[in-house]
C-alpha cells in the first residue's frame, strides 16, 4: 500500500545527510510511495514548512555537506523555549506536532538526528507517531552503532590539520596545540591525532595533568625534537578539574587547548601557537566511507519504513546494517575506553595522554 512518509534533519549538521536523504527517498520512491521533506527538523512540523521530494530535488546532493532540509539544534517541542512577560519559559508544542503529522497525511516519518533528536523521536513513537530513526553525528558518540557518517569525514579534516601543523611546527620548533570538536566524547582527538602522528593526545576520557605533558615536552627535547603536535579534544579536563565552556548555559565547549597553552608556558622554552579547527571539520563534501555508510543507513531507513518496522533505527553492527530499537539507542553513550584497545596502540607507539601512563 502506498505511503507518505516525511523525512527529517535534526541537531547539528554533519557531512553524509544529503546521502542519507537521498538513499532513503530513492529506496522510498521505487516502493511507490510518496515523499516530503520536513525543513528546520520537528520546527517544521510546527510551521508545516514541508517541500516535496522526487528524483528531481534529490538529484546530485549525494557528495554535498550539510543538509537539503536545513536543520536547528533548538525548538525541542516537548521543550520550546518561548519569551513570556521578558523571560524565556519552555512549553510543550508535542500536540501539535502530532496534530501536523496527522494534517499532512503522514503515515511515518523518518528523522535523521543525534542523541536529541533520537530521544524526541522516541518520545513522538512513545505518543503512536510510525518514526524510523538515522543516527548521526561528528562525534561517534553513540553506543548503539559502531560508527555514525560524519565522524570519518571530521576526522581526515581533524588529521590534514595535523599533518599540516607538523610542517610548521618542525620549522620553528614550536609546539603546536589542535582543539577538535566531539563533545564530551574523545573519538575525534584519539582518531586524527593517531592518524596524524600526534606527540601527546588529551581527551574527556583520561584527564591529564600539566606536569606530565611538561615531562612529555622535555623528554622529546632531550632525544632532539624540539616540536610537539598536541591534539586537545574540546572537553579534555585537567586531573580534578572542569571542562572549558565558551557559554556554560548553552554547555558549548571551547578553549581548553588556551587554557592548556598557557599552563605549559610556564615551564617550557618553546613557543606555543594554538589553533582551534572549529566548524571546518563539520562542514563540506562527506569522504567516501561516510557516503556509503549514509546510503547504507538511509536505505535500509526507507526499507524499514516499507516493513512497517516502526521505534527502529539503523545501526551499523561490524559489517552488517541492523535495527535496534531507537530506545536502546538513546539509552548508552559511547566513550574511549582509556584501558581499550586504541589507547594501548597509541600508548604503544608512544603517544603520551597526559597522565604519567
Ligand atoms: O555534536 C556535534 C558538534 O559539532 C560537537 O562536536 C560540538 O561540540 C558541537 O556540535 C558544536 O555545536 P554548535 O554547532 O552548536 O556550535
Amino acid at each position: 500500500m502506498k505511503k507518505r512518509i516525511g523525512i527529517l534533519t535534526g541537531g547539528g549538521d554533519c557531512p553524509g545527510l544529503n546521502a542519507v536523504i537521498r538513499a532513503a527517498v530513492r529506496t522510498l520512491i521505487q516502493n511507490n510511495n510518496e515523499v516530503v521533506g520536513i525543513q528546520f527538523g520537528f520546527e517544521g512540523l510546527l510551521t508545516n514548512n514541508v517541500v516535496s521530494l522526487t528524483h528531481e530535488t534529490i538529484r546530485g546532493i549525494l557528495p554535498k555537506g550539510g543538509t537539503l532540509l536545513r536543520t536547528t539544534n533548538r525548538g525541542n517541542p516537548f521543550e520550546y523555549p518561548i519569551i513570556d512577560d521578558g523571560k524565556v519559559r519552555c512549553i510543550d508544542r508535542s500536540a501539535e506536532v502530532i496534530e501536523n503529522i496527522r494534517a499532512l497525511g503522514l503515515d511515518g516519518v523518518v528523522a535523521i538526528g543525534g542523541d536529541g533528536t533520537l530521544r524526541i523521536a522516541q518520545r513522538l513513537c512513545d505518543m503512536g507517531i510510525p518514526m524510523v530513526a538515522v543516527p548521526k553525528t561528528i562525534d561517534n558518540d553513540l553506543a548503539a552503532t559502531d560508527y555514525t557518517f560524519g565522524f570519518m569525514t571530521a576526522v581526515a579534516v581533524a588529521t590534514d590539520a595535523v599533518d599540516r601543523l607538523h610542517t610548521t611546527a618542525e620549522s620553528h620548533d614550536r609546539v603546536m596545540l589542535l582543539e577538535v570538536m566531539g563533545r564530551n566524547a574523545g573519538w575525534i582527538a584519539l582518531y586524527s591525532g593517531m592518524a596524524g602522528g600526534a606527540d601527546i593526545i588529551l581527551l574527556p576520557e583520561i584527564p591529564y595533568r600539566v606536569d606530565e605533558i611538561v615531562r612529555s615536552i622535555r623528554s622529546r627535547q632531550k632525544e632532539g625534537s624540539k616540536f610537539d603536535i598536541i591534539v586537545v579534544a574540546e572537553g579534555a579536563k585537567r586531573e580534578g578539574g572542569e571542562e572549558s565552556y565558551l557559554d556554560k548555559s548553552s554547555r558549548r565547549l571551547g578553549g581548553i587547548a588556551y587554557q592548556v597553552a598557557a599552563d605549559i608556558a610556564q615551564h617550557i622554552d618553546l613557543e606555543i601557537r594554538v589553533t582551534v579547527l572549529g566548524h571546518i571539520q563539520r562542514g563540506g563534501s562527506p569522504i567516501a566511507f561516510d557516503r556509503i555508510l549514509a546510503t547504507r543507513f538511509g536505505a535500509a531507513a526507507g526499507q524499514l519504513v516499507q516493513q512497517g518496522e516502526f521505534g527502529k533505527m539503523v545501526a551499523l553492527r561490524g559489517e552488517e546494517i541492523v535495527a535496534v530499537p531507537i530506545r536502546d539507542a538513546v539509552s548508552r553513550m559511547k566513550y574511549v575506553d582509556p584501558d581499550g584497545p586504541m589507547v594501548a596502540s597509541a600508548r604503544g607507539v608512544g603517544i603520551s595522554f597526559g597522565d604519567g601512563k
